[in-house]
């Protein structure tokens, strides 16, 4: 018999896609969500929003107390449309600010601390709801989402990453290349031995090397993971 169990597969289904900074996540897991017609969830724009708050409240980010106070404050509404993602603070648009040097460079002590991350792994929860949606992050395949129905982690070699973050900056900052990696190198190293759920693959994650495939490969790869998923 011929149900519809494809689409309503699709409808509950969660796609965990995890990886380090340049590896292609948010352009590919916007474009997977396009393509199925799901929600999209950015949770490093969280974490960044997070450190936005606390940098405009001056609190020193050594005290990881004054920090988790501090973000539990934080008022923060995720848009989840994959063709218009937004990121609201206390009802501000923040998309911009979230992008800053500022901001980037103090993300990765931000979110190393466990409360905040507890805080956001709750929020993050209750927007996952039902399903229905890909979720790109750091953690999401093993600690906020481990049911998640396809997991996928992505790679690229740091050169290729490098070279994409450093052509989405070229409109803010003109940039070398060779900064732009030493930088995601060190957030990479931060985010992969803090101690609270550190960047790795989930055992059961499909492990993506985007290097050498364009973005159209990579969203493809996906979907059809995903149609065979949501059909089981
Ligand atoms: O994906 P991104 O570069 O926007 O993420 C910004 C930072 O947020 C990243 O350095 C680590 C942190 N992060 C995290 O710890 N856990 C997540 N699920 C997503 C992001």
């Amino acid at each position: 018999m011929h149900s519809h169990s494809g689409s309503d597969g699709l409808g509950t289904l969660v796609i965990a896609v995890d990886g380090s900074a340049g590896s292609g996540k948010s352009s590919t897991s916007r474009g997977v969500a396009e393509r199925l017609g799901l929600r999209y969830l950015d949770t490093g724009a969280m974490y960044r929003a997070v450190t936005w708050h606390l940098l405009t409240r001056g609190v020193d980010l050594d005290d990881a107390e004054a920090v988790a106070d501090c973000a539990a404050e934080a008022e923060i509404v995720s848009g989840t449309d994959a063709l218009t993602p937004t990121i609201t603070l206390g009802g501000v648009d923040v998309s911009v600010q979230i992008r800053s040097d500022e901001t980037m460079a103090a993300v990765s002590q931000v979110s190393a601390v466990p409360r905040v991350r507890q805080q956001l792994r709750d929020l993050q929860r209750s927007i996952i709801g039902p399903g229905g949606i890909v979720v790109e992050g750091r953690d999401i395949g093993t600690v906020v989402a481990p049911e998640a129905g396809l997991k996928i982690y992505l790679m690229a070699d740091p050169s290729a990453r490098a070279t994409r973050r450093a052509a989405e900056l070229t409109d803010l900052h003109e940039r070398e290349v060779a900064a732009v990696q030493a930088d995601l190198l060190r957030r990479d190293r931060f985010d992969s031995t803090r101690a609270a759920s550190p960047l790795s693959a989930a055992g059961d994650a499909v492990v993506l090397d985007s290097t050498y495939l364009s973005l159209e490969q990579v969203i493809g790869e996906i979907v059809t993971l995903a149609r065979e998923r949501a059909s089981r």
